[in-house]
């Protein structure tokens, strides 16, 4: 790997108190490169624009993916990540639905614990702070026949992060729009995947509501995701969750409060939920709490929910009553160093750089 430090660190100029979610980028970036069949060397290198044409394929036909991972700072100072291989083994999922060369997992690892460890002052300490780290891969070659690009980029960008959505927020329960398909790329981190969503979402905002809970595209009666979240469902005393399939993305949050609901004896059916079953379980008094998770948001608890012309609103739990907010916080506590990790999940990153 090659390391080229920067001579202008911009550190001393970030302010950890005051920051908003994804705009401040830490002093260094990994590249690398793809060409002729294969991977070349990465290299650390000052964060900083990167020279590309308009006739990049990777913006004219969208070969990009990406990853949302995050490192935590515990109270002395030591550095973590959290389940990084769910990330390197999902990232080469999506290159290869996205017909891109899948990239080694010495240079993923390896590249993401020096990043980390050389900016290992950006990263954040204190409730709700994190650095998010974003891998992706996307094609580079400057060409516009529609094909498989032969040269990419595999990068990696990093930023401090706070809570993502704050409050509890409104969600609309799509009754048109679809996030994915069958046979599609539901389930690849693509970033048209993104793209696709924001007019569906801004609509979504017109009539009030700050996020979408995707639903089937074939019959609407089946939810599958929530914005950029995975979703959750609490009838009573048991939870639900949509199971991954080539629609839903395997969300590393989302297993991890699987494994934690189990680990509290809570029942959790990871099977079809229907929006019958969810409205009606409200009309009984039954629907106790839905929420989203994903890396940058972990979770975020859901106040009401739009059906049609209809607004259902949720029960405002108190946090000792609330699965969500329970499982939230044995989650941070572990991604933290805070508490017990009977799972393995968190890796220390070592000081090497
Ligand atoms: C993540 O949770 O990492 C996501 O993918 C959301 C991102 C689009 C901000």
């Amino acid at each position: 790997m090659i390391i080229q430090k920067t001579t202008q660190p911009r550190i001393h100029n970030f302010d950890p108190k005051n920051f908003t979610f994804g705009n401040d980028f830490i002093d260094h970036m990994l590249i690398c490169e793809y060409e002729n069949g294969k991977w070349g060397e990465p290299k650390i290198m000052p964060y900083g624009p990167l020279g590309f044409t308009p006739a990049m394929m990777g913006i004219n036909y969208g070969q990009a993916c990406f990853e949302g991972m995050k490192a935590y700072k515990d109270k002395n100072g030591d550095v973590f990540l959290f389940r990084p291989e769910k990330n390197f083994k999902r990232i080469n999922k999506s290159a290869k639905r996205l017909a891109m060369p899948e990239i080694s997992e010495e240079i993923f690892m390896e590249g993401l614990k020096a990043l980390v460890d050389i900016d290992r002052d950006w990263v954040p300490y204190g409730e709700g702070t994190s650095l998010y780290l974003r891998p992706l891969i996307f094609a580079t070659e400057e060409a516009l026949k529609a094909r498989i690009a032969t040269k990419y980029m595999f990068a990696i960008v990093a930023t401090p992060v706070k809570n993502y959505y704050s409050e509890p927020i409104s969600v609309k329960i799509a009754d048109y729009y679809s996030r994915s398909a069958s046979g599609g790329v539901g389930s690849a981190k693509a970033a048209g995947n993104y793209a696709a969503a924001f007019y569906p979402t801004k609509l979504a905002n017109e009539e009030g509501y700050e996020q979408i809970i995707w639903t089937d595209d074939n019959t609407h009666e089946y939810f599958e995701e929530s914005g950029t979240m995975n979703v959750f469902v609490r009838i009573n005393d048991t939870i639900y969750t949509p199971p991954v399939s080539e629609k839903i993305l395997d969300g590393v949050t989302r297993d991890s409060f699987i494994q934690l609901a189990k680990h509290n004896n809570i029942e959790v059916k990871d099977e079809p939920i229907s929006v019958k079953l969810v409205l009606e379980a409200h009309s009984k008094g039954e629907l106790k709490e839905v929420w989203g998770v994903g890396t940058a948001v972990v979770t975020n608890v859901f106040k009401a929910l739009g059906y049609k012309d209809k607004k259902y609103n949720l029960p405002d739990l108190k946090e000792e009553e609330s699965f969500s907010l329970k499982l939230k916080k044995q989650l941070v506590g572990i991604q933290t160093n805070e508490a017990e990790d009977p799972f393995g999940w968190r890796i220390k990153v070592e000081k090497k750089y």
